[in-house]
């Protein structure tokens, strides 16, 4: 989103915000195609010095399928964890090897759907691998490994250290070479992924080499490593973000090293989400009006923890800009939503002065917004647009009240028998 400070207006690909509220109206979810396309040419362009490298897009991040065919089309694989995900993929035209599913503690029944769909099937538990490798020997696999080190922004989002449900313990690789010996299972990949919002290249490079220490095991059979993600990106002016050209350099040379030593063409893989569509992605609601308490001034805006959670499940900041009055002087507010409990985008935020009806942009609403969003105190889901080169289109339609409707029953009759006291 580009601010014309002069002029004191703010655009996405030369397209006035406002006329975007105008058009479609609010609150609404906005992605820059550009943006992604960005990040992704960043992170091919960091480890150029590997021969083989894909990129899995991770579509819980933002399931739009717009937002899918955009990485099909860049060239991207799909990282998926549940079995509509892994439909949504095939929908939009990824190919069933395109498409890795790596699902944490689903039914059998469900990984069985995926092995008949024919996508890769990354394998999270013992107890998963001897299933599958009884029933399906021909099937190649990958193994999640837990590594136990503790990395990610905050306890909801590490998911490789010991106390994870994640993965299969680095200490058991044992158990999972005697049964892989045993029933003739094919590995194919290696995989982990340690957390979201990595703060340290160190820890992702020391746990890159445990990764490589399990690769060596299956060695003979492999073809992918796969580092997961949690990239840091930026959400507010100076916050820290992983450095990818300096991770690209280590980590290549590191890998590159691997795969010489072994004589092997291996393909280096990641799969991350908010490194490719959290700053393209943008919120925006409307003021309803702010209220003055004894101790707080609370700009109150036309939506909630409904549209947008992260703040309330995991105190995320993200960065809001007022966009119809950015030059008035700066107030200290906090930023609350409608819903019927603590309801908070924001505390203590420094804004430049909010009236009735200024419409404000929450950045960095590309990963984890939409696609955590509910239907909580009966209000519908918002719309989205894609802006690609220079044109906005709706890629989901504003929901109404008959979709809050849709799929409950209706037939009152059989509640006759309830009568008053
Ligand atoms: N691979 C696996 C196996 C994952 O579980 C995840 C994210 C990713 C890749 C992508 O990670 P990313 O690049 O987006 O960090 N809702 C939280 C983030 C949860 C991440 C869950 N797994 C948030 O809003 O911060």
């Amino acid at each position: 989103m580009i601010y014309d400070q002069p002029a004191g207006t703010f655009s996405i690909q030369s397209l006035p915000i406002l006329d975007l509220v105008e058009q479609h109206h609010l609150p609404l979810y906005v992605y820059d195609s550009q943006q992604m396309q960005t990040q992704f040419l960043r992170l091919s362009a960091a480890f150029n010095p590997v021969e083989h490298m894909l990129i899995n897009y991770a579509c819980k991040a933002n399931s739009n399928l717009a937002v899918l065919k955009i990485f099909q089309a860049l060239g991207a694989g799909l990282d998926t964890v549940s079995i509509n995900e892994v439909k949504m993929g095939l929908y939009v035209g990824f190919l069933p090897a395109q498409i890795i599913f790596t699902p944490s503690g689903v039914s059998f029944a469900e990984l069985e759907e995926a092995i008949g769909l024919g996508v890769k099937i990354n394998v999270d538990s013992i107890e998963t691998l001897e299933y599958i490798g009884h029933k399906y020997p021909d099937l190649p696999l990958c193994i999640r490994i837990n590594p136990h080190i503790m990395a990610g922004g905050n306890r909801n989002i590490s998911v490789g250290h010991i106390d994870s449900k994640f993965g299969i313990s680095v200490l058991q690789m044992p158990l999972v070479e005697r049964i892989v010996k045993t029933l003739n299972i094919k590995i194919v990949g290696v995989h982990m992924h340690t957390g979201s919002d990595i703060l340290d290249i160190d820890l992702f490079i020391r746990a890159s080499e445990i990764l490589f220490d399990v690769a060596q095991k299956f060695i003979d059979q492999l073809e992918y490593i796969d580092f997961g993600s949690g990239f840091k990106v930026q959400y507010k002016p100076n916050d820290y973000q992983t450095d990818i050209e300096d991770l690209g350099n280590r980590l290549s040379k590191l890998f590159n090293e691997f795969c010489f030593k072994n004589n092997k063409k291996l393909t280096l893989v990641f799969e991350p989400g908010k490194f490719l569509v959290s700053q393209s992605g943008y919120f925006f609601v409307r003021t309803n009006y702010v209220k003055q308490t004894i101790s707080t001034v609370f700009a109150c805006v036309d939506s909630g923890f409904n549209h947008l959670i992260r703040p309330m499940f995991y105190d995320a900041f993200h960065e809001i800009v007022n966009i119809t009055a950015p030059k008035g002087n700066p107030k200290i507010y906090n930023i609350v939503g409608y819903i019927c409990e603590t309801d908070t985008f924001a505390w203590n935020r420094k804004i430049p002065e909010i009236w009735i009806g200024d419409v404000l942009c929450f950045k960095n609403a590309g990963a984890y917004c939409f696609s955590m969003a509910s239907h909580y105190n009966a209000r519908c889901l918002p719309a989205e647009v894609l802006i690609h080169e220079g044109k906005s289109r709706i890629v989901r339609h504003r929901e109404t009240f008959e979709d809050l409707l849709r799929n409950q029953t209706t037939d009152f009759d059989t509640l006759e028998n309830i009568k008053k006291q």
